[in-house]
């Protein structure tokens, strides 16, 4: 067996407020093995999104680590981390969390850019995402003339097209109907096929949390194996 992509090991995380003291996650520990799809379930509050950010590089532990390709992510340069977050890992979120400003061509090219491809590269790449996504037809739209299962697959072309390792999505399909999510979902996977990356999903949805080759629970700041 070889090395996990991705070691998470005793991961804590305390949040502080107004003095209080609120231990969000316990102790979590996971293996997470190169072409895995991981669902976690688990109440509101339980600390799922949480997890998923420390994973993802985007907050910090307040103990534990996350290793990546047995590098610990806490250790990354500042430059490390910004081409951990743009190129290595592809997030996918509730609310989309698009840029509003720009259009559904530009969102979906940004992290070309910022990684430095060449714009005529870029665009092609771009446009090739957008077929996939099924908005071609949609290029010079705004998020905000956009529907919700439309700025979703904006946000999955997004997320994956500089073809990270690991894609995190936290409740992809929590803001749509349950025909639009499927949807939305089948995107994710077609996707996760095509790139052969490792897909670790966050749900509500006990039929999504189903689909999961390795399924979890999380409760109260803790991660259980749903199978056992
Ligand atoms: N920045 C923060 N400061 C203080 N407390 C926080 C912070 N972020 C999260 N929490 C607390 O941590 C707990 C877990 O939050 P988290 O968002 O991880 O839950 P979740 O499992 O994703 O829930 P949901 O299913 O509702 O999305 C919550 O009680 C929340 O109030
Ligand atoms: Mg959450």
């Amino acid at each position: 067996m070889s090395e996990p992509i991705i070691k998470v090991a005793g991961l804590k995380k305390r949040f502080d407020k107004d003095g209080v003291e609120i231990n969000v996650l316990k102790g979590v520990n996971l293996d997470v093995n190169k072409g895995d799809f991981i669902t976690i379930m688990g109440p509101s509050g339980a600390g799922k999104s949480t997890f998923l950010h420390i994973v993802g590089a985007l907050d910090r532990p307040t103990e534990g680590e996350v290793l990546f390709r047995n590098r610990n992510v806490q250790t990354f340069t500042e430059d490390e981390e910004s081409r951990f977050r743009n190129e290595k890992v592809g997030f996918i979120f509730q609310f989309y969390h698009l840029l509003q400003d720009f259009n559904v061509f530009e969102n979906i090219m940004m992290p070309l850019l910022i990684k430095g491809m060449d714009t005529g590269e870029a665009i092609k790449k771009a446009e090739g995402f957008l077929e996939v996504v099924g908005l071609a037809g949609r290029k010079s739209h705004k998020p905000g003339e956009l529907s919700g299962g439309e700025q979703q697959r904006v946000a999955i072309a997004r997320a994956l097209i500089n073809e990270p390792e690991v894609i995190l999505a936290d409740e992809p399909t929590g803001n749509l109907d349950r025909k639009t999510g499927r949807e939305v979902l089948d995107y994710i996977l077609m996707m996760n096929e095509r790139l052969s990356s490792t897909l670790i999903l966050v749900t509500h949805d006990p039929q999504v949390g189903a689909i999961g080759k390795r399924r979890f629970t999380m409760v109260d700041g803790e991660l259980f194996d749903a199978e056992r």
